[in-house]
């Protein structure tokens, strides 16, 4: 007789067995594409960094968003890839900027498709900071001010939720107040409320074409910090974040369950381009399986407490799951 008091096994037999106790699921409804438009260009352009990831021109837009909506991925982060960089980034409040106009274009294409615009100056600016520079740093109070112009114009354009990444204190109240004030309170905002200055953002940086001179270490989280990680969700959250965000994800996974426990909103992973091109590449190479390197690491993010997670590899994972069914 074996001393055995309990055998997990039973429930490991079968491939039946083991979907009914499974305890995590994705779907594609979790999902979230971040997509590039560049300005000024004919025909797509694939990234160097980002195998499978393109810039889009404004005129393959809407053909784009039709095809994922197509596929079941409902929701889009737009980013601009700008040619009107200027010190303060003043392209993004233009009415008819880059921002306001891949809005409009993405929502005329496919009008259920969820559009979130990425709140921020580093793609508008020439130093690719992600706000007003004075003395060699961001000025926060000066880059709010912008910031409420610039949600503005993309509450007009139809965008339907506010994605500000710049990790400016008070972002979250101010875009409140200027949404609320101007007849725009349904709108909701996504915080990317804790993020780390990671260098898992190095192929982005080439994605957008910004050009950082220095760091964002004065305003964007330092990795150390696992209390502050907390805090920082929580503020935005009283400030009246509807969703709440930590980025990257895979090697913060200690701060997505933390913030789980602490806070009822809906929370978000961002699979940032660093995670994406180390699994691309290393799977191109032969030394991982894809698919299932994807899987496991998404089924992560669901099982540490994300509900939404913003990745490249969206589409994909919605081919994935039309072949298993
Ligand atoms: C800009 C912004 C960044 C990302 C999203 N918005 C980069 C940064 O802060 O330097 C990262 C996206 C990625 O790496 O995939 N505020
Ligand atoms: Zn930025």
């Amino acid at each position: 007789m074996s001393s055995i008091d309990f055998r997990f096994r039973r429930l490991r037999r079968t491939p039946a067995i083991r979907d009914l106790v499974r305890q995590t699921h994705m779907s594609k409804d979790d999902l979230i594409l971040p997509i590039f438009v560049e300005e000024g260009i004919d025909s797509k352009v694939e990234l160097g960094t980002m195998p499978g990831v393109y810039r889009w021109p404004e005129a393959e837009l809407p053909e784009f968003v039709q095809r994922l909506w197509k596929k079941g991925i409902k929701a889009v982060m737009l980013f601009g890839v700008s040619h009107h960089k200027d010190a303060v980034g003043s392209d993004s409040w233009a009415e008819d900027g880059l921002m306001a106009r891949i809005i409009r274009t993405a929502k005329e294409a496919q009008p259920e498709m969820l559009v979130i615009s990425d709140n921020c100056f580093c793609e508008y600016t020439e130093h690719g900071h992600c706000g007003v520079v004075e003395e060699g740093d961001v000025t926060n109070d000066k880059t709010l001010a912008n910031l409420q112009k610039q949600v503005l114009v993309a509450a007009r354009a139809g965008v339907d939720m506010i994605a500000p990444s710049g990790m400016m204190d008070g972002m979250i109240a101010a875009i409140r107040e200027a949404l609320d004030s101007e007849g725009f309170s349904h709108i909701p905002v996504m915080s990317y409320s804790t993020k780390f200055a990671s260098a898992f953002y190095g192929p982005f940086r080439d994605a957008v074409d910004v050009h950082l001179k220095g760091t964002r270490d004065s305003y964007q989280m330092d990795k150390a910090n696992g209390r502050e990680a907390l805090a920082e969700s929580l503020q935005d959250e009283i400030e009246g974040a509807d969703i709440l965000m930590v980025k990257p994800a895979t090697v913060y996974l200690d701060v997505v369950s933390r913030i789980r426990e602490h806070s009822t909103r809906p929370l978000a992973v961002y699979h940032v381009s660093g995670e994406y091109a180390m699994i691309k590449i290393a799977a191109a190479n032969g030394a991982i399986d894809e698919k299932a390197i994807v899987m496991e690491t998404m089924t992560a993010f669901k099982r540490a407490g994300a509900d939404l997670i913003l990745t490249y590899f969206a589409e994909q994972i919605a081919d994935w799951l039309d072949q298993r069914s």
